[in-house]
């Protein structure tokens, strides 16, 4: 990573952050040439007049962008900083992350580099969040007062709101009082950030933020979401599938979450093997093997779900038949106890067959769960496993 300060540069270092605030605007780029400009001009005309700040850019282009940045920022008022990377480790998120390590303020703005989101707003959310005592403030679409005027096209509406949806049901409690986690334009203080506990996956660092870092207090600012300066969105089908991950990873983060998913997933597996059963009965299979060979069908397909929800960041130090047939023995081991234990309910513990299996079957599934996880699927949480997830 290369750091390159361009001067006019008063100083802002932390022993001397201005009361009540002064605001580091992170903004992350990724062949922004033809905004950057534009971008500087207006945070010029509407930020440093009512908020002491600095800018810090977080660069991954492939394009001359950081040089533009250089240029433009001898017209600037306020320091500016490019932090430019050559692997742009963890996308957007990734970079949003660096710039905040960076920020030499309390509060800290992250806002998106195509003048999508108004500069004109900056001091606001930081006033807002100082008057509210708060950790976070989202500047939202979604209040009254906001909109998503500069959402190109009803496909990317569509998709938005569907994204938002799925995200606030995923996160009830967590995302209570946001009404739009996808922002990418939002205030957060320092010292509500838990940098070490991030894992950063593309777009959205804001919902990375709020789901692990729990800020303190959050509130809410409306904004216009703006057309495009110049260019087109660096958002892809390639992002949507990282979004899809990043969801999964941060509803998997504890074991309880875990075993809930999994025992989700094993419900799905019903399908599959009764559909089997039928198929094979029908071809005059005797239902005794067509039950064992059915079984094998939902065993697979919960393997497959397992493998590509719930740990797909878990599997790369066991080679795929490893983990195959390690999965399929604890998964058909559990069926053959399922009778042994009910018996052994009912003679020794003196149950009826009703309860005796129903508890049978918590026992076996959590056994099942805890043997997938600890035998197939050791967490092994390394640096080096984390970023190979970028
Ligand atoms: N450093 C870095 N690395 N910056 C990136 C990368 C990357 O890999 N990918 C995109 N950016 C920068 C872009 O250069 C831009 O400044 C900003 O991130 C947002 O990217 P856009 O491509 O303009 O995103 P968008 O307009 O489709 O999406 C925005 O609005 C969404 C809400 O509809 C973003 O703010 C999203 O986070 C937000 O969800
Ligand atoms: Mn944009």
């Amino acid at each position: 990573m290369t750091h390159e300060y361009t001067a006019p540069v008063p100083d802002l270092t932390t022993s001397e952050v201005p009361e009540p605030a002064a605001v580091t605007i992170v903004v992350p780029t990724y062949n922004e040439s033809a905004n950057v400009r534009e971008l500087l001009h207006q945070i010029t005309e509407s930020v440093p007049g009512r908020l002491p700040c600095e800018v810090v850019f977080v660069d991954d282009s492939t394009d001359d962008t950081p040089q533009v940045i250089r240029d433009a920022a001898k017209d600037c008022p306020f320091p500016v900083t490019v932090l430019h990377r050559d692997e742009p480790v963890g996308g957007l998120g990734g970079a949003v992350v660096e710039g905040m390590k960076a920020a030499g303020s309390d509060w800290i703005v992250v806002m998106d580099g195509d003048c999508q989101h108004p500069p004109s707003l900056v001091p606001e959310l930081v006033a807002t969040g100082q008057r509210a005592n708060a950790g976070l403030v989202v500047a939202s679409r979604y209040i009254k007062g906001g909109s998503r005027a500069g959402l190109a096209g009803s496909y990317r509406v569509a998709v938005s709101r569907g994204a938002t949806w799925l995200t606030k049901s995923l996160f009830p409690r967590r995302l209570h009082g946001i009404s739009d986690p996808m922002s990418g334009f939002f205030a957060i203080r320092r010292s509500d950030i838990t940098a070490e506990v991030l894992q950063p996956l593309g777009y959205k660092i804001l919902l990375e933020l709020a789901v692990r870092s729990r800020p303190r207090a959050v509130t809410e600012v409306p904004f216009v979401f703006q057309e495009r300066f110049a260019g087109e969105s660096k958002s892809t089908a390639v992002e949507g599938r990282r979004f899809l991950r990043h969801l999964a990873g941060l509803r998997t983060a504890t074991p309880l979450a875990r075993m809930v998913v999994f025992g989700l997933i094993g419900l799905t597996g019903f399908v599959p093997n009764l559909v089997a059963l039928w198929a094979l009965t029908h071809l005059g299979l005797h239902y005794l093997p067509a039950e064992i060979v059915a079984n094998q069908f939902g065993v697979a397909w919960n393997f497959y779900l397992i493998e590509k929800v719930l740990f797909r960041d878990r599997r790369r130090h066991r080679h795929w038949a490893d983990r195959t047939v390690r999965f399929a023995l604890l998964a058909n081991a559990d069926l053959v106890l399922r009778i042994p234990l009910i018996a052994l309910l009912v003679t020794h513990f003196g149950l009826s067959a009703l309860p005796a299996t129903a508890l049978a079957l918590v026992i076996t599934f959590v056994l099942r769960f805890v043997g997938t996880e600890a035998l197939v699927y050791l967490p092994r949480r390394t640096r080096r496993n984390r970023s190979r997830t970028a």
